[in-house]
């Protein structure tokens, strides 16, 4: 039997190093030989792979599972992770820690971003990704940068035209990485704006010093005048300028003349990643042999990671230059070359990490990742989020980066958990954030109802004075009761909906005085809209919450803006469709941006608009514990946060 590997994760194509490659390519070349000549290998004799693919997979998991009973090893899979204990609620992490015990290495595939690195961080044996959501895969990079320098001799220097989704297509990320290190110069032809993401430039920009240039898919048709019209390759070394026209030539950096092209790297649409917004197949691109017949592109292969959909011409395939099947046969011996590689390390790799550790927040005022395909938010039972300070061009914005996707989040307001005051964020803050980020005191909101409801006070207000006590509060919401009742026409369809948090506390006080009135206990539940996901919880109330043909109380505490409330209503009409939805306010302050008039007001109290209305509300378990009391504060905030945006006020 083989030696059991060292625990050697593959989860970025930045894993490896430049050498390292160069010996799984020189081991790809034995391998291949090999394969033709017909003759076996026993270098993983006696090892098992576990291939665990939660995602629709070909080529990718049949090539590792085929290059591993090649090698003399043998093949544990679960092709259909819904067919497994996934499809029971099982944890990443709780999957990979099992299948730890039964394999020596773990090939996974998986819809989020961030995944693998997970999956990593979780198993005992190597973990080596097969696609995570829209961010990496670094075995197809393998064998296509494998197939290239076949074809072309060599990397260095060669001019690859990334054609298609670039925004989503995961091949074409971890093939940018490489491309970059291995000093070709990239061509990013993004369809209907499907654009390399940001996080993807300033990871190249920052790691490789390295721009790619971006043309349109009809300036690459106008090919026939020659690349020369459409960029310029500045003369330090794989760097591409795009000549805009705006810059006088001039002024250009010293240039000479541009490389033909070498590849095409077309993909298909990413479909199942979209959340809105994309273009649709019609208006995707179609690459036909047409693009391979100007002097510059003649001599262009055509690659493409494979399926492909509609995207590239049947008709391409009998022509010499097109690569696509070679690139999926090389699987088979690239995969072997991985994993015999995997098998020469007898060490893991020491990487320094030259990162900062991540920054610790307390539970209440943790940043949520912008990215709905982040693994971090569909696996938040046991994954916290994790942020690092973020890259920013200067100190006048606050970025903090995800590190399960790289996704950044731009920070408005934060604060300090000791003083719990908040601010909007500015240059002058930048030294004080990082320490901070040091002592574990940084909090960071959104907007500034977010910091508020988590009991933060702006860092400099006017005074504060009460304007509602506990009897008249009560008063209020007696008044509200007796209005929603008189306006019922029939109590039974009659739901309570408020939004967290003092708006669901406002609600169950709401519920009890209607049930006191009639004797009908109308089904409660509290709707978070600023929380991590929008959610709608039951509070005591059947299991099922239906909204459809009811009339839904929409209850709030205060409407400062009105954003709130059209976030609230969304959420709800994406729940069903209520017969109405009317709306219950505490306080009606009298402006607001939006058209938004509620049905219910407690009590009227025209305030200004520099003014914010804080509702202090007690929870009954806050009442057992005697220790809030009701009230409503009025103050004005002053200088420091400066004017607050309608959006951010909420
Ligand atoms: C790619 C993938 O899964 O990301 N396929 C593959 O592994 N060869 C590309 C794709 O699905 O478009």
């Amino acid at each position: 039997m083989s030696g059991r590997p060292a625990k050697y994760d593959l989860v970025s194509i930045e894993d490896l190093e430049t050498s390292d490659i160069e010996r799984i390519f020189d081991l790809a070349d034995i391998f291949t030989e090999a394969l033709e000549a017909g003759r076996s290998s026993a270098v993983a004799s006696g090892l098992i792979m576990a291939t665990l693919f939660y995602e629709p997979s070909t080529r990718t998991r049949l090539s590792f599972e085929s290059a591993m009973h090649r090698l003399g090893g043998s093949v544990i899979s679960s092709a259909d992770m819904h067919a497994s204990s996934a499809a029971k609620g099982e944890s990443l992490a709780d999957t990979v820690r099992v299948v730890s015990t039964y394999a020596d290495m773990i090939v996974v595939r998986h819809p989020y971003d961030g995944a693998a690195r997970i999956a990593a961080e979780y198993a005992a044996v190597p973990v080596i990704n097969a696609g995570d959501g829209s961010r990496e895969h670094p075995t197809q990079t393998l064998c296509d940068l494998y197939v290239l320098r076949r074809k072309k001799g060599h990397l260095k220097g060669l001019t690859v035209a990334l054609c298609g989704d670039l925004k989503f297509g995961r091949t074409v990320h971890s093939l940018i990485y490489a491309l970059a290190r291995f000093g070709a110069n990239i061509v990013a032809v993004p369809y209907g704006g499907m654009d390399v993401p940001e996080y993807v430039l300033a990871r190249v920009a920052e790691e490789s010093n390295y721009g790619l240039s971006t043309v349109t898919i009809d300036e690459l048709k106008s090919l026939a005048g020659g690349l020369d019209a459409l960029y310029l390759t500045p003369s330090k070394p794989h760097q591409m300028a795009l000549f805009t026209g705006e810059m006088p030539l001039e002024r250009l950096p010293a240039v000479r003349p541009p490389a033909l092209l070498d590849a095409f790297y077309v993909t298909r649409l990413q479909r199942e990643r979209f959340t809105s917004g994309e273009p649709s197949q019609s208006a995707y691109g179609h690459f036909d042999a047409r693009a391979l017949r100007t002097s510059r592109t003649q001599e262009a292969v055509v690659m493409h990671p494979l399926p492909r959909t509609d995207e590239l011409d049947y008709e391409l395939d009998s022509d010499p230059r097109a690569v696509y099947f070679e690139q999926a046969a090389a699987g088979v011996p690239v995969r072997m070359a991985l994993i015999a590689w995997m098998l020469e390390q007898a060490t893991p790799p020491h990487r320094r990490s030259r990162l900062e550790p991540p920054i610790k927040f307390k539970s209440e005022v943790t940043p949520r990742c912008p990215n709905p395909s982040c693994i971090g938010r569909h696996e938040g039972n046991y994954l916290r989020p994790r942020f690092r300070l973020g890259r920013s061009p200067n100190r006048s914005l606050l970025m903090l980066r995800c590190d399960y996707c790289e996704r950044e989040l731009r920070v408005e307001f934060v604060g300090h958990t000791r003083s719990r005051r908040y601010y909007r964020f500015d240059e002058s803050l930048y030294g004080f954030v990082r320490q901070w980020i040091e002592e574990g005191t940084l909090a960071v909101f959104d907007t500034v109802k977010e910091a508020e409801e988590c009991d933060y006070e702006p860092y400099r207000r006017g005074p504060q004075r009460e304007i509602m006590n506990a009897p008249e509060i009560a008063r209020a919401c007696d008044s509200l009761a007796d209005q929603i009742v008189a306006d019922a026409a029939e109590m039974t369809s009659l739901v309570i909906v408020g939004v967290i948090s003092r708006g669901a506390l406002l609600a169950i006080r709401l519920r009890d005085l209607i049930e006191a009135r009639t004797g009908f206990r109308p089904p409660c539940a509290a709707l978070d809209v600023c929380g991590r996901e929008t959610c709608l919880i039951t509070i005591e109330g059947p299991e099922q919450f239906a909204v459809d043909d009811r009339t839904v109380v929409l209850v709030d505490d205060v409407i400062n803006s009105g954003w709130t409330v059209q976030c609230a209503m969304t959420a709800l009409w994406q729940r069903g469709r209520p017969a109405a939805v009317k709306l219950a306010v505490l306080i009606d302050r009298g402006h607001r941006a939006l058209p938004i008039r509620p049905n219910y007001i407690g009590r009227s109290i025209p305030t200004a608009r520099s003014e914010r209305v804080q509702v202090r509300l007690t929870s009954a378990s806050e009442v057992e514990k005697r220790r809030a009391v009701d009230r409503v504060v009025l103050y004005s905030m002053v200088d420091a946060l400066g004017p607050i945006k309608e959006t951010e006020g909420a």
